[in-house]
């Protein structure tokens, strides 16, 4: 098959639009809120080993395989798949992203809210002389409560579909642009800040000295999900940024740039965080309220901490919305495409709908803490389902396809637009999609959930 031509859609018009709009999707929550938390959970050093495997043998690959699909097939997460596929089951890849969009948009969008509660109780000064336990207090009293983090929660999903009714260029490209570099710079300064705290070597300690014993499938099955987290893989999100990618753009290049910028900015996070975890004597696996917690403190021992305080809120709450837009817009490209919705009624339905649920995540920190199913509760639920369980099988299905299904000479021209780019890693990159990362990420995901 001839590749397809691009047909008048919508695009990324620049290297740089599509760099800044992909990273914009891959650094956010994820790497900020999450992967600390995770790595606090899982014991530290050995988790961070394996977490940095699998980013470089299946996290990359995936990531370029998404790109694959969406470039050649010209559609999103679902339409690609019945188009490249037509008539073969495939396109249930599509549905399982969409219904991963749904749920990781819905508890997303929860401690999205939480970050805007922090840009105003950093402008109010809120934090101020205040000591480590009486900040954990603070956000135990803010995030057990109905009220404000529900309002927050919807501020922040209609500044998200506010973004995407707005359409792709104009709206993704332009707000991922300017503020990442801030972002990183800031975390650059809080790491100092941070490492030159008393006690700072232990948590350098629990971050980089691996302890293998802490290892089982548990633990692999977390790196796994956070690695396909972070890097916004499994769902198809990369599908329908692909489908945006100008023709004479590299995909390859694209996947390792994207991919090593959000690994570097965990792993900066990671030094930002854990000395202060271990300073303030705060419990490293204490779970989604990790931030919330550690980082008021270290703007309290920092001159000019008011305002990098704020400022960090700040940069925290749009790096999530570059992201959570790259969710929304999985499921509006769908809507729009296969189903000629017009883009603010999908966009409508689908915020509407991912709003609905993310309530109920909102609510299990506080009124809804009691309803559990099989031990989580509603955030917990939709978070290990999402990413550990979905993205891996979504991730499993996309190498499977590009490595089995789609002809090695299609995929070959793909990478290297038709000839014109010397790709001299697609043998490498072959052997990886058919055989070392669908065994690797089956064995993970399978042991796990004890089926092997
Ligand atoms: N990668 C994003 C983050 O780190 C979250 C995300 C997951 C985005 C899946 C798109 C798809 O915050």
């Amino acid at each position: 098959m001839s590749s397809i031509e691009n047909e008048g859609r919508d695009g990324f018009s620049s290297r740089f639009g599509i760099i800044c709009a992909a990273a914009g999707s891959a650094i956010g929550l994820g790497n900020i809120w999450r992967f600390p938390y995770i790595v606090g959970e899982s014991g530290g050093g050995a988790f961070l080993l394996i977490y940095l495997g699998f980013i470089l043998l299946l996290g990359i690959p995936v990531m370029l395989s998404e790109f694959v699909i969406g470039r050649r097939a010209q559609r999103n997460a679902l339409g690609s798949f019945k188009r490249l596929a037509p008539g073969k089951p495939w396109y249930l890849v599509g549905v399982m992203g969409i219904v991963a969009a749904f749920m990781i948009l819905a508890f997303y969008s929860t401690i999205a809210g939480w970050t805007l509660e922090y840009i105003v109780k950093s402008l109010t000064n809120s934090f101020s002389g205040k000591s480590p336990d009486q900040i954990a207090l603070m956000f135990d009293n803010f995030h057990t409560q109905a009220l404000w983090p529900l309002v927050w929660q919807l501020v922040f999903m209609f500044m998200t579909a506010w973004i995407i009714v707005s359409g792709v260029k104009k709206g993704i490209e332009k707000y991922a642009k300017v503020l990442m570099p801030f972002l990183v710079i800031l975390l650059i300064i809080m790491a100092v800040r941070s490492l030159t705290l008393p006690g700072a070597g232990e948590g350098l300690a629990f971050l980089f000295r691996p302890d293998f014993s802490a290892i089982d499938s548990n633990v692999l099955l977390a790196a796994l999900g956070q690695a396909f987290f972070s890097l916004s893989i499994g769902m198809g999100t990369l599908i329908t940024y692909g489908s945006y990618i100008r023709k004479d753009n590299k995909l390859g290049n694209i996947a390792v740039e994207v991919s090593v910028a959000d690994t570097l900015i965990a792993l900066l996070a990671g030094v930002a965080i854990f000395p202060a975890v271990f300073a303030f004597q705060v419990d490293p696996a204490g779970g989604p309220g990790l931030i919330f917690n550690v980082l008021p403190g270290i703007f309290q021992q920092m001159p000019g901490g008011y305002f990098f305080g704020v400022i960090f809120f700040i940069l925290l709450a749009i790096a999530a919305l570059t992201s959570s837009i790259s969710i929304l817009e999985v499921i509006v490209a769908y809507l729009t495409e296969e189903l000629s919705m017009t883009r603010r009624k999908a966009t409508v339905m689908a915020t509407s709908a991912a709003a609905f649920v993310g309530m109920f995540c909102t609510l299990s920190f506080g009124a809804l803490e009691g309803f559990t199913i099989s031990g989580l509760h509603v955030f917990d639920l939709l978070d290990f389902t999402a990413s550990n369980l979905l993205l891996p099988l979504g991730g499993l299905m996309i190498v499977l396809f590009v490595g089995w299904y789609m002809k090695g000479v299609d995929v070959k021209d793909e990478i290297t637009n038709g000839g014109v780019v010397r790709a001299r890693f697609t043998g490498a990159l072959r052997f990886i999609l058919r055989f070392v990362a669908p065994v690797a990420i089956a064995v993970v995901l399978f042991d796990s959930l004890g089926i092997i």
